[in-house]
C-alpha cells in the first residue's frame, strides 16, 4: 500500500512478516531499492502482526527517497533489513512528554503506544513547519492522553515551535518524569536544552548517516557523554543530555555537495 500524505511525504505498507512479528518501538529498517541503490534507514512507524506488514513514512528529500516514492502497490524492494537498533526503553515512568517534529511524528507513534501500554500518562507535542507536513496526528490523538499541535507558520494548531509547549509542560508541578524527542537534529538539540532547564530527562532518536546498519562502517559515529557510539547498534536512542549535537550536525553535512548534485540530476531525469 502506498499513500501520499502530503506534497513529499509518503506512507508505505510493506509485506515483511518476520519483521512485523519481532519489531519493537524505536526500531528501524534499512531499505534498498534497485540492485545498486543506496541503502537508507527508515523507522518502523507501525506494524500489523496478523497481516505480516510494517509501515514506513518518509519524506522525499533526495535521490533515494524520491525514487522510493515512485514505487507503487505490488512493486518489490530489493532489500529490507530489520528490525535494527535497540528498542526504546519503555517502563512506567509516570508522566511522559513525546515530541515529534515533521516526519518525526510517525516514528514517535509506536513509542507513544508503548508508553501508554506501560501505564504512563502521555502528552504528545506534534510540530511541523506547515499544516501539510503534520503527519500521524489522528493516530497520535487516539493514543496519547493529550495532544498539542503546533506549526512554525501558524497554518494549523498554534503558531509555535515544539519547544514552547515542551517548556510549558516541563514547568508543571510535579515535573514530567521522562520526555522523548524525534525530529531534525536542530529541533532535538533545542528540546534537550529546554528539558535541561527543568531537569527533565530526555531520550532522543538520532538520524545520522548510515550504510551497513550493523556497526561495521562507522558512518553513524556520534559522541555521547564523551564516548564514541554507533547509532545503528548502540542506539538509535540516547540520553539527549549527553549527545554532542554540534558534532553530529557537522558530520551530517559531509556529503552535501554530492547529495545536492544527485538530487538535481534525479529531478531532471524523473521530471519532478
Ligand atoms: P540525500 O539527498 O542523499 O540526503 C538528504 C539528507 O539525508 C542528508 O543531508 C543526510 O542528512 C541524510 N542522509 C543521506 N544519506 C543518508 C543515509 N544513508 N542514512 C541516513 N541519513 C542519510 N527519514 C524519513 O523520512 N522517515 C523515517 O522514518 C526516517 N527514519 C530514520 C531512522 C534512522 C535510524 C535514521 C538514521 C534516519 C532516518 N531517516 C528517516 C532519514 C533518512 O534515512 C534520510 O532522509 C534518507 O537517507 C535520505 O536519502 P536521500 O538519498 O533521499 O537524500
Ligand atoms: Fe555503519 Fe552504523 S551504519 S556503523
Ligand atoms: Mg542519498
Amino acid at each position: 500500500m502506498k499513500k501520499q500524505l502530503s506534497a513529499d511525504v509518503y506512507e508505505m505498507v510493506l509485506s515483511a512478516p518476520l519483521i512485523a512479528r519481532s519489531r519493537k518501538a524505536g526500531q528501524f529498517l534499512i531499505v534498498q531499492s534497485g540492485a545498486l541503490g543506496e541503502r537508507i534507514p527508515l523507522t518502523i512507524a507501525d506494524a500489523d502482526e496478523s497481516a505480516g506488514t510494517v509501515t514506513i513514512v518518509f519524506q522525499a528529500v533526495g535521490e533515494t527517497t524520491m525514487r522510493l516514492s515512485l514505487k507503487n502497490a505490488g512493486d518489490e524492494l530489493d532489500n529490507v533489513l530489520g528490525p535494527l537498533g535497540n528498542p526504546t526503553h519503555i517502563e512506567k515512568f509516570g508522566t511522559v512528554i513525546c515530541v515529534g517534529g515533521g516526519i518525526g511524528s510517525a516514528p514517535l507513534f509506536p513509542i507513544i503506544q508503548a508508553m501508554k501500554k506501560a501505564g504512563n500518562r502521555v502528552f504528545a507535542v506534534v510540530g511541523a513547519r506547515t499544516r501539510e507536513l503534520v503527519v500521524f496526528e489522528e493516530r497520535i490523538r487516539r493514543t496519547a492522553d493529550e495532544t498539542i499541535v503546533v506549526t512554525d507558520d501558524g497554518s494549523y494548531g498554534s503558531k509555535a515551535l515544539v519547544t514552547e509547549p515542551l517548556k510549558e509542560l516541563c514547568s508543571q508541578i510535579p515535573k514530567p518524569d521522562m520526555s522523548v524527542a524525534i525530529g531534525p537534529p536542530i529541533m532535538m538539540k533545542f528540546c534537550v536544552a529546554t528539558a535541561r532547564e527543568f531537569g527533565v530527562p530526555i531520550m532522543v532518536s538520532l538520524n545520522t548517516i548510515m550504510i551497513d546498519g550493523t556497526g561495521m562502517c562507522g558512518s553513524c559515529r556520534v559522541s555521547v557523554g564523551g564516548e564514541t557510539k554507533f547509532v545503528c547498534v548502540d542506539g538509535p536512542e540516547f540520553d539527549g543530555h549527553k549527545v554532542d549535537f554540534d558534532n553530529m550536525i557537522q558530520r551530517m553535512w559531509t556529503f552535501k555537495d554530492r547529495e545536492d548534485e544527485a538530487r538535481h540530476k534525479c529531478r531532471l531525469e524523473l521530471g519532478v
